[in-house]
C-alpha cells in the first residue's frame, strides 16, 4: 500500500496519522463503507452513499463531503495505489473532541480512504465453495446498536470472527437474540430450498447489503421466488444451497456449515446462476468485461 486518503488529500501511508484524541479511536464513534472498484470503475456508488447517509443520520452526525467527492476519493485512492481491482474502505469518524460521550465538541469529522487489492483466490472459492461457522456470540440487537448502521464499533463482528477462525471457517454467521439467522461478520446470507430463495429480512437485525439488494433484484427478474423472512438455524442445515453475499464475495457458495456438508458439498445451480447474473450486471452497469 502506497497512499491513503486523509481528509483533503492523498498522503504516503507513513504520514497518514490520526489524533489519539479522535473519537473513532477512543470510542469507535464513526461509520464506514466498503466500495468495490472494477477496472477503475465503482459499482453502485449511490447505493453505498445512500446507506452511509442512513448510518450518519442514525449516529446524529453530519459531514461536509458530497457523494461525488466520496466517489472521487475511492477512485483516486485506488488509482494512487496502482489498483484497477480494489476494495476501498471509506471511514468517517466524529473527529477530535473533549473526552466524554457528549459528541458536541467534535466539530471536524475525520475522513480516510484505504484501498486494498481484491483477494486473488476468489475464482477458486466460487468454484469450490467455503465453510461457515454459526457462532455462539449473537448479533447486536436492533434496538441496542442496530446492525443496519455500518459503524466502526466492530467488536461484535471481531468476536464472531475469532470464533469462526478457531474452527477454520471462512466466515462466521450470527444468529440474532431470538435464535433466527442474521448475517455473516462481513456478509449477508441466503438459503435455497425447493427453488425458493430465502434471506433474513431487515427486521432480523442485519446490514442492508448493496450486493444483497442487487441479488434479490436479479433473482426476481430471473423468475426465482424470493422470501425475506425469519429463518430458523435448522433450515440452514436442511437447505439445498447456502450462499453469502458481499461487495467482494459477490455470491459465495457455502458448502459446509459447522461440521455438516450442505447437500452434496458442492456449489448449487441457483448460486451459480446468480453469481453469473451478478457479474453480467456489473458488466452492463460499468460497461466493462469482467
Ligand atoms: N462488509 N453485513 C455486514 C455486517 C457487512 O459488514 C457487510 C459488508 C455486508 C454486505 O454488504 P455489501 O453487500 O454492501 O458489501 C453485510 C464489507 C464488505 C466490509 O466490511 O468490508
Amino acid at each position: 500500500m502506497k497512499k491513503i486518503w486523509l481528509n483533503t488529500s492523498l498522503v504516503p501511508v507513513k504520514k497518514a496519522k490520526v489524533s489519539a484524541l479522535d473519537r473513532g479511536f477512543i470510542y469507535g464513534d464513526g461509520v464506514y463503507e466498503a466500495v468495490r472498484v472494477y477496472q477503475g470503475k465503482i459499482f453502485r456508488p449511490e447505493g453505498h452513499w445512500k446507506r452511509l447517509d442512513g448510518s450518519l443520520k442514525s449516529i446524529h452526525m453530519k459531514i461536509p463531503w458530497s457523494h461525488k467527492f466520496l466517489t472521487e476519493v475511492c477512485r483516486k485512492t485506488a488509482q494512487a495505489n496502482g489498483l484497477k481491482e480494489a476494495l476501498v474502505r471509506v471511514t468517517i469518524s466524529r473527529g477530535v473532541g473533549e473526552l466524554g460521550y457528549d459528541p458536541s465538541t467534535a466539530k471536524h469529522p475525520t475522513l480516510t480512504g484505504i484501498a486494498t487489492p481484491v483477494r486473488q483466490d476468489l475464482p477458486e472459492l466460487w468454484e469450490k465453495g467455503v465453510k461457515v461457522a454459526i457462532v455462539k456470540v449473537r448479533r447486536n440487537h436492533v434496538k441496542s446498536l442496530s446492525p443496519a448502521i455500518k459503524h466502526t464499533n466492530s467488536l461484535n463482528g471481531i468476536l464472531a470472527k475469532i470464533e469462526a477462525l478457531k474452527s477454520h471457517a471462512f466466515e462466521g454467521v450470527f444468529l440474532n437474540l431470538d435464535g433466527y439467522l442474521a448475517e455473516g461478520t462481513i456478509s449477508n446470507i441466503f438459503i435455497v430450498k425447493r427453488g425458493v430463495l430465502k434471506t433474513p429480512s431487515l427486521s432480523c437485525g442485519i446490514l442492508d447489503g448493496v450486493t444483497r439488494h442487487a441479488l434479490i433484484e436479479l433473482a426476481k427478474k430471473i423468475g426465482i421466488r424470493v422470501l425475506e423472512t425469519e429463518i430458523h438455524e435448522k433450515e440452514v442445515f436442511s437447505a439445498d444451497e447456502v450462499f453469502l453475499t458481499s461487495t467482494t464475495m459477490e455470491a459465495m457458495p457455502v458448502t459446509q456449515v459447522n461440521s455438516q456438508k450442505i447437500r452434496d458439498g458442492r456449489p448449487g445451480p441457483v448460486t451459480k446462476t446468480l453469481q453469473r447474473a451478478f457479474r453480467a450486471l456489473v458488466e452492463r452497469e460499468l460497461g466493462i468485461r469482467v
